[in-house]
């Protein structure tokens, strides 16, 4: 099967997941949060009592064992599965972010999701969501996007989300974690998140959520003009 792939890459808050969702509905492509994977390992790693700065101890865990799934239900909406459990709801925390961004910096974790990732983009037509998707995981997708906007923009759109969860923190909290990955997974030296050369820079500060979805559409559409 000839599939189309769409890779979207950017910092944290960037608004990457919620627009990435909402553009593969409409074009009814899969969306693939690599995000949520690094998460899922994240937690798996936490309830091991691994504490963040111990990437000896992640090592022995990346096995077969470790079965971390993707599956979509009726509406299409991402549920991760660790090992079977739906962890969805567990790894959008504070914690679970800055333990996402430790394992992810570990070459070794990378390398086990990497083939999980491109066989989902062989299989279906994916809006891929991450930060080394246009320069690793898929280097000739269709339409790259390197999508982001100011810190603050992004430090106050995540500070709603995490509020409308219940989640008592801070703009200055969430600002300064958010600065914290973002320096984290931009100055790692495996897969940084960096703009790959043939991605389309949007950057979504100024605009709304519709805009945005309405960019990135046409971006593709355009794409795929180009390409008939
Ligand atoms: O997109 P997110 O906030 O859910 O990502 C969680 C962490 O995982 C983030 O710190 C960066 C990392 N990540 C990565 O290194 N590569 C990806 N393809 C996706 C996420």
């Amino acid at each position: 099967m000839n599939t189309i792939a769409v890779a979207i890459d950017g910092p944290s808050g960037a608004g990457k997941s919620t627009i990435a969702r909402a553009a593969a509905k409409s074009l009814g492509f899969v969306y693939v949060d690599t995000g949520a994977m690094y998460r899922t390992i994240g937690l798996a790693v936490s309830r091991q009592g691994i504490a963040i700065g111990e990437p000896e101890k992640v090592l022995p865990m990346l096995t077969d064992s470790l079965r971390i799934e993707l599956s979509y239900d009726a509406e299409g909406v991402q549920h991760v599965l660790l090992c079977g459990e739906d962890v969805s709801p567990l790894i959008r925390t504070p914690e679970m972010s800055m333990y996402a961004s430790f394992v992810s910096a570990i070459p070794e974790v990378r390398a086990f999701l990497l083939e999980a990732q491109r066989s989902m983009a062989r299989t279906h037509n994916v809006i891929m969501d991450g930060r080394d998707i246009g320069t690793v995981i898929l280097p000739d997708a269709r339409v790259k996007i390197f999508l982001t906007a100011s810190a603050q923009a992004r430090a106050q759109r995540r500070l709603i989300e995490l509020r409308e969860k219940g989640e008592d923190v801070t703009f200055d909290e969430v600002l300064s974690d958010m600065e914290q990955r973002d320096r984290q997974d931009a100055e790692r030296a495996a897969a940084p998140l960096r703009q790959a050369e043939d991605a389309v820079l949007l950057d979504t500060s100024e605009l709304t959520l519709e805009q945005s979805i309405d960019a990135v559409l046409a971006l593709i559409r355009t794409a795929g003009e180009e390409k008939k």
